[in-house]
C-alpha cells in the first residue's frame, strides 16, 4: 500500500444485556467462557465506530466521543487490531473514532458494542469479508460479551470447545418479542472493578463450580422462555442467574460487592410490583445499576415507577436491537 493512502470503514453495534451471564473464562487470552450465555441486544443504545488504516501513521490512535485516549484503553484496542492485521496480512496503523449515544461512566458495559463495531469496521476496512460466525469469534477476542453484539435480537453464545466453535448466534429476531430493558442509573461515585479483572476472580469462589454445573439447565430454561415468550419463566430464571453470578462475585477473593443500598431498593421494589401483578423482573451486571426488564406495553408504567424511587438518577429504556452493521 502506498505511503499516505487510507483504508476505512464505519460500523454501528448495540450493547447487550445478558439474561444468562458470562462470568469466568476457561481461557482468558482467547476469551473462551466458563459457561454459555444468552442476551438481548439493546437497539436504542449504540456505538458508532470509524476505523481509518493510514500508512503514514506510526502508532494506533483511539478517540472516544472525540477525546484522544491513552494508556490501557489504547493498548487493548492495539492488541485487538493486531489480530485483525494478522488475519488480513496488512500491518498498517489505524485511527479509531468511537462514539456512544449513551452516557459514558453510567456503568453500562460499552465494551460489547465497542468491540462488535470495531471488529466489523476494522476487518472490512482491511478487505476481509467475514461471515457472522467469523465476526462473532473475532469480536470475542476484544471483549467476551462483544461476540453477542454481532448477531441481532436474542442471542446465545455457545461456550464451545475451542476458538473455532466459540461464538454467538441469533435464537430469535428482534421482532420476536417486544421486551424493553429499563436501565436504572444510580448515584454511584466509586470506580468499580471491571469485568476484565472480575472474570479472573470467578474461579476463586467456592460457589463458581456449582454455578457452572447448573448452567446448562438455566440456559435451556431461558432459551425456552424466550422462544415461547413466557415472561413468568423468564423472570424466574434471569433473576436466579443474576443472583448466582453476584453470589460468586461476593464470595470470590477478594470479594466483589457491586450492589449499593439503592440497588437493593430497586430489586425489592421490582419484586413487590411483580407480586402485585405487574410482569417485571431485574438483572444486574458488574455494577450497581439495575436492568429492569418488562414487555413494551408496560414500559411507560415501569419507567415512571422506577423514576420515583429514591437514589435513581435516570432511567434509560431500550427495545430489542439488531445486528452489527456497516454504515455510510
Ligand atoms: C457481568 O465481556 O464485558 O456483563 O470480555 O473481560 O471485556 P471482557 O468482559 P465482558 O464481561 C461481561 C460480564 C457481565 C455478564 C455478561 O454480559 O454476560
Amino acid at each position: 500500500m502506498p505511503l499516505g493512502s487510507e483504508l476505512s470503514a464505519s460500523a454501528v453495534a448495540h450493547p447487550n444485556i445478558a439474561f444468562i451471564k458470562y462470568w469466568g473464562d476457561r481461557d482468558s487470552a482467547l476469551h473462551l467462557p466458563a459457561n454459555g450465555s444468552i442476551s438481548m441486544n439493546l437497539g436504542d443504545l449504540a456505538t458508532r465506530t470509524r476505523v481509518v488504516f493510514d500508512s503514514s501513521m506510526r502508532s494506533d490512535e483511539l478517540f472516544l466521543n472525540g477525546v484522544l485516549q491513552s494508556g490501557a484503553a489504547v493498548e487493548r484496542v492495539r492488541r485487538f487490531l493486531d489480530i485483525v492485521r494478522s488475519l488480513a496480512g496488512q500491518f498498517i496503523c489505524a485511527r479509531v473514532e468511537s462514539e456512544n449515544n449513551f452516557p459514558a461512566g453510567a456503568g453500562l458495559a460499552s465494551s460489547a458494542s465497542a468491540y462488535a463495531a470495531l471488529a466489523l469496521a476494522a476487518s472490512h476496512a482491511l478487505g476481509l469479508r467475514l461471515s457472522e460466525i467469523e465476526l462473532s469469534r473475532l469480536a470475542r477476542r476484544g471483549s467476551g460479551s462483544a461476540c453477542r453484539s454481532v448477531p441481532g435480537g436474542f442471542v446465545e453464545w455457545q461456550a464451545g470447545s475451542n476458538d473455532l466453535d466459540c461464538y454467538a448466534f441469533c435464537i430469535a429476531p428482534p421482532k420476536h418479542w417486544a421486551l424493553v430493558d429499563c436501565i436504572v442509573l444510580l448515584d454511584t461515585a466509586q470506580k468499580e472493578v471491571g469485568s476484565l479483572q472480575g472474570h479472573v476472580l470467578a474461579a476463586t469462589s467456592p460457589l463458581q463450580a456449582a454455578r457452572l454445573a447448573d448452567a446448562p439447565r438455566r440456559l435451556e430454561l431461558c432459551r425456552q422462555a424466550v422462544l415461547s415468550r413466557d415472561f413468568t419463566s423468564l423472570a424466574e430464571i434471569i433473576e436466579l442467574d443474576s443472583h448466582l453470578m453476584h453470589a460468586v462475585m461476593m464470595t470470590s477473593a477478594p470479594s466483589l460487592l457491586y450492589w449499593q443500598p439503592a440497588t437493593l431498593q430497586v430489586m425489592k421494589s421490582v419484586i413487590g410490583w411483580r407480586r402485585d401483578g405487574l410482569p417485571v423482573c431485574y438483572t444486574i451486571d458488574a455494577g450497581a445499576n439495575v436492568h429492569v426488564i418488562c414487555e413494551a406495553d408496560n414500559a411507560a408504567q415501569v419507567r415512571k415507577l422506577l423514576g420515583a424511587l429514591e437514589g435513581v438518577v435516570d432511567v434509560l429504556c431500550s427495545s430489542v436491537g439488531g445486528a452489527v452493521r456497516l454504515v455510510e
